[in-house]
């Protein structure tokens, strides 16, 4: 194959401190599918220190260093996105070590100290620390408080935290609040791993690297917004977690209003952690509640996704035969201030819907006066930037051209640049650029306490709307694109979901 000048430099970042990486929740689905083989291709494009340690804790007494590395190379071989190479795993494998050990108990944590102290002997790792929790959030607490009274190594130490990151406002106060107790906030890394995916990082490049697209960005030229977090996919085996969770807490409280505050946010004056946060909150902030009609909510029935005929939600293992979870909910929004103030965000996600896909819409007003006959530009659409988050990632503009011929018709043609075609590079996944970047210490692609704090403010006062009034669910089938009353809530305004 050529080489491709355009990859250049994609891969280049400083190599972090030498450090060991403990994983809690070592034998969880996370570490499996995702930590692991983030590691492994952080591996094999030689990003991780070379001195370098991943200890695995988790409570099953069973598993020792050798059982863990071929459990781990297992997962690695199911869901790495690069060809299992032996070379490669076999320089990573004596890095990773294995101890069970419940947090629960007095004194649990000794053994992980031990260990620790012992590897930071042998393979020099300098004190530095990342503790990776990827357990459950009623163990956190437990955890972070054992960890907090042995602070007692010479280097760094950085706390990473999975969503979700409390269940309401004020579960997510004490849990920061918690957390502050032993750490500091620039210790502290909140995954939300939306913003590891490289699409959404490009909304910046788009947004901030062009002098053409800002002068436009704003209520002036931009009709409305539409963002779109739609999966396939079920609940698969997480009825447990998404039957209190639902999609308003699973989906919209982080990566949806993240998508939504890095589309509408000023400008920051750099690209440090905390100038991002500054101008997201400021988005985050300005959300205005929405009232009960412009909140849709749905629950999915039987239907056929794909071509296969797939279950209702209430009949999903694990489910309430009478579940009032939500598994769909659209919205209108407005962010209050003076760029965006009356332009709509209509924003929806749901599970078991028509297809994968995680789209940006910038629906831009239409031509004041085009000066052709009507009939010629009846297939003209208003301009729309479309920023493809996935699948097919890319960004693309609808505009208005000539259909070739004698005669003046206008139709609407798309310019498209694809990921794919233009850096012929895989894409990376969104876990090996934030498991970097908490080794690298730059908090930028996490989120800070007060913006999660934002984004439960506005969640909490949508459930509560809701428990004044129950749908009957399910209203939506498998397969469809939701609920028809998520059509009508656009089409009372005069629009439309984009088409698909
Ligand atoms: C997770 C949600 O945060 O994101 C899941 O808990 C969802 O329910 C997943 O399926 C979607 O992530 P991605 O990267 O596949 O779009």
């Amino acid at each position: 194959m050529t080489e491709n000048p355009l990859a250049e430099g994609l891969a280049l970042r400083r190599t972090p401190d030498p450090c060991a990486l403990v994983i809690f929740g070592a034998s969880g689905d996370l570490t499996h599918k995702k930590i692991m083989p983030a590691l492994y291709a952080l591996a094999v494009r030689r990003l991780l220190p070379p001195q370098f340690a991943i200890v695995g804790v988790a409570r099953t007494g069973d598993t020792d260093d050798d059982s863990f590395r071929k459990d781990m190379e297992t997962a690695v071989k199911q869901h790495a996105r690069d060809p299992f190479r032996q070379e490669t795993w076999d320089e990573l494998a004596p890095m990773l070590h294995y101890i069970s050990t419940d947090f629960a108990d007095a004194g649990g944590e000794d053994k992980l100290h031990d260990l620790l102290a012992e590897l930071d002997e042998k393979e020099q790792l300098g004190g530095n620390r990342v503790f990776y929790l990827a357990v459950p959030p009623p163990a956190f607490p437990t955890i972070v408080e054992a960890l907090g009274k042995r602070r007692d190594s010479a280097g760094w130490t950085r706390l990473v935290v999975e969503k979700p990151f409390g269940h309401d406002l004020e579960s997510a106060k004490q849990l920061t609040a918690t957390l502050l107790e032993y750490f500091r906030e620039d210790e502290i890394f909140r995954i939300d791993h939306y913003l590891g995916k490289e699409t959404v990082q490009n909304m910046l490049a788009l947004r901030f690297a062009n002098g053409i697209f800002e002068p436009i960005w704003n209520r002036q030229f931009v009709d409305h917004v539409q963002i779109t977090v739609a999966e396939s996919i079920g609940i698969e085996a997480r009825a447990g977690y998404y039957e209190h969770a639902g999609a308003i807490r699973d989906i919209f409280q982080n990566h949806l209003l993240q998508l939504l505050a890095l589309t509408a946010m000023e400008p920051p004056i750099d690209f440090t952690s905390d100038s991002v946060h500054n101008e997201k909150v400021k988005v985050l902030r300005a959300l205005h509640t929405p009232g009960p009609k412009s909140v849709v909510r749905g629950q999915y029935g039987r239907g056929f996704v794909e071509g296969e005929e797939v279950a209702a939600y209430r009949e999903e293992a694990g489910v309430a035969a009478d579940s009032m979870t939500e598994t769909y909910v659209s919205a209108k929004l407005y962010v209050d201030n003076w760029r965006w103030a009356d332009t709509p965000f209509y924003v929806r996600m749901g599970k078991r819907l028509a297809r994968h896909e995680t789209t940006i819409a910038i629906q831009f007003k239409a031509a004041p006066h085009p000066p052709f006959e009507e009939t010629a530009s009846e297939g003209l659409r208003p301009n729309v930037l479309v920023v493809h988050v996935q699948p097919d990632e890319g960004v693309s503009l609808a505009i208005g051209a000539k259909v070739p011929g004698q005669g003046m018709t206008i139709r609407t043609v798309h310019m498209d640049f694809l990921y794919g075609g233009a850096f012929r590079t895989g894409m990376p996944e969104a876990y090996e650029r934030l498991i970097l970047d908490t080794m690298l210490g730059d908090s930028t692609l996490f989120t800070r306490a007060d913006e999660v704090e934002e984004q439960w403010l506005l969640v909490d006062s949508i459930v509560a709307a809701w428990q004044r009034d129950q749908p009957a669910f399910p209203n939506y089938p498998a397969g469809s694109w939701g609920p028809p009353s998520a059509d009508e809530l656009l089409q009372r305004d005069g629009r439309a979901w984009r088409r698909h």
